[in-house]
């Protein structure tokens, strides 16, 4: 079976990522080592500055995406496709911060308006300023779900204030949620979080009673999906149906169509709203995200990352005007208020990066780019894990790139009756460190990726991915 995969395709990609779990390949000890030398000989001023940090800082790294194995790596410098390291070291950037940086590291136009913006409004009035409205009408001429749009500071704030407005809204309480799904980490959309039935496990320090009105369902499963929406009929109905428009943490579990279609239908038929969480797909699988790929018109939409040009104070919450208007301080609307807030919502940097990152990115063509390069590319990385006969799931959801060589993102907030999955948790740690030395690898050949499964490029990384593709030939030939 080709490691090469359609990035819609569930049913193939969660074969293949049985048959991962099942058949691994590893490193062999002799590359696992160089790997690690390079590390201890090569980044030593990074271990030593990490080490340093773990005085000041919990753990010596304050986010996810950064802390790598062996070490977090210390970068002084990102310009284009690139990331450079305290030591000198030059690396391909495939983790583009999580997303946000569509059109490359520090890219000249909008690092050009936000210093324009700095020194005239300065970085905060706290008043209202001419570039909000440009955001916004920007938003709404790529989202038509959205007649109006609100600045908010993060996608866990998009996420908190969606469900908030929901329940608002329809005056009811329950809100549904895919497994495994991340919306952000507000108390109650850990529900579930990361793996499946997993519930509470990941909200430590959150109340029992707090998850009380959160459920479920299976990825693509409709039939659940409806039953769900009828038993919360008896506990007063459900306010909304929030989803990862391409599944857990976002397109390791792909939705597929005919999902999307019967969610939006059952949601209308059970007066609840539909909320697209597109903190990582809005400007990321096309100008129009996943609501124009899947063609779905949601009632709510939340926004981060790229909402602000790769600058902070990245979140943002647009939908239906009745719904919206939950949020108006002034205007008139129907329903009740809904308390929001955010000291630097809305600022004049973050909108101006935003502004200027949508129009660069229509000015440049980018997402057309973008998704010819990214489909050809993935397309040669499974051509190179055939090659050597490494079990691989390839697969890419326009500029967002998965490389799994183990299966396990995927198959842990998925149920069938197969028993690999039952017995998956058993196998986690041999995959988690498998995906860690991937990872690593990478990154010893120059590559940086998020994880060791999933890679962003943007339009800057195109004329690199030859030196890339050289990268990941270099990597593939030291498994056994
Ligand atoms: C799908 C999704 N939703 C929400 C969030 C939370 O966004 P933020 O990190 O800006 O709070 C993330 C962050 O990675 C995400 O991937």
């Amino acid at each position: 079976m080709s490691s090469y995969f359609d990035g819609f395709d569930f049913k193939g990609i969660h074969e293949k990522s049985k048959e991962l779990l099942l058949n691994p390949k590893n490193l062999t000890d002799e590359a696992r080592a160089k790997y690690l030398n390079y590390f201890e000989t090569k980044c030593a001023k990074s271990k030593a500055s990490v080490e340093a940090a773990k005085d000041h800082i919990p753990g010596g790294i304050q986010h996810n995406l950064a802390n790598s194995y062996p070490f977090g790596i210390n970068c002084v410098k990102a310009e284009g496709p690139y990331l450079y390291d305290i030591d000198g070291n030059r690396y391909i950037d495939f983790l583009q911060a999580g997303g946000p940086t569509i059109l490359g590291n520090n890219y000249r136009p909008i690092t050009d308006a936000a210093i324009n913006m700095l020194n005239t409004t300065g970085n905060l009035t706290g008043l209202y300023g001419e570039f909000e409205v440009d955001l916004a009408k920007k938003i709404k001429q790529h989202y038509p779900a959205v007649d109006l749009f609100r600045m908010l500071a993060s996608g866990t704030e998009a996420g908190m204030i969606a469900i908030r407005m929901a329940r608002a809204f329809t005056g009811k309480s329950e809100i549904i949620k895919i497994n495994g799904c991340y919306h952000g980490w507000a108390d109650q959309l850990l529900y579930d979080m990361r793996s499946v039935d997993s519930r509470n496990m990941f909200a430590i320090g959150v109340p029992d009673d707090c998850l009380n009105h959160m459920c479920s369902v299976y990825p693509n499963d409709i039939e659940e999906l409806e039953q769900r929406f009828i038993e919360n009929e008896e506990k007063g109905g459900t306010a909304a149906f929030i989803m990862e428009p391409i599944g857990q943490d976002s397109g390791a579990l792909p939705i597929v169509k005919e999902f999307h279609q019967k969610a939006r239908e059952l949601c209308d038929k059970y007066g609840a709203l539909l909320i697209y969480d597109e903190v990582v797909t809005a400007f990321r699988l096309g100008m129009g995200g996943a609501s124009a790929y899947f063609g779905i018109k949601p009632d709510l939409i939340m926004f981060g990352k790229a909402i602000a040009g790769g600058f902070p104070a990245a979140g943002g919450i647009g939908g239906r005007a009745d719904v919206m208007g939950c949020l108006s301080a002034g205007i008139a609307s129907s329903g009740a208020k809904v308390m929001v807030g955010g000291t630097l919502s809305a600022n004049p940097v973050s909108c101006i990066a935003g502004y200027t990152a949508i129009c660069e990115m229509e000015k440049t063509n980018a997402h057309a780019k973008l998704k010819e390069a990214s489909d050809r590319f993935t397309r040669q990385i499974a051509d190179l894990a055939d090659k050597y006969k490494l079990p691989a799931a390839i697969f890419n959801q326009h500029s967002i790139l998965h490389f799994d060589l183990c299966g396990i993102q995927h198959l842990t907030s998925h149920r069938d009756d197969d028993e690999i999955i039952e017995n998956c948790f058993g196998l986690l740690p041999g995959a988690n460190t498998r995906m860690k030395e991937f990872a690593m690898a990478l990154a010893a050949e120059g590559l940086i990726v998020a994880g060791g499964n999933k890679a962003f490029i943007s339009l800057a990384t195109i004329p690199v991915l030859d030196e890339a593709l050289e990268i990941f030939e270099r990597v593939f030939a030291n498994y056994a």
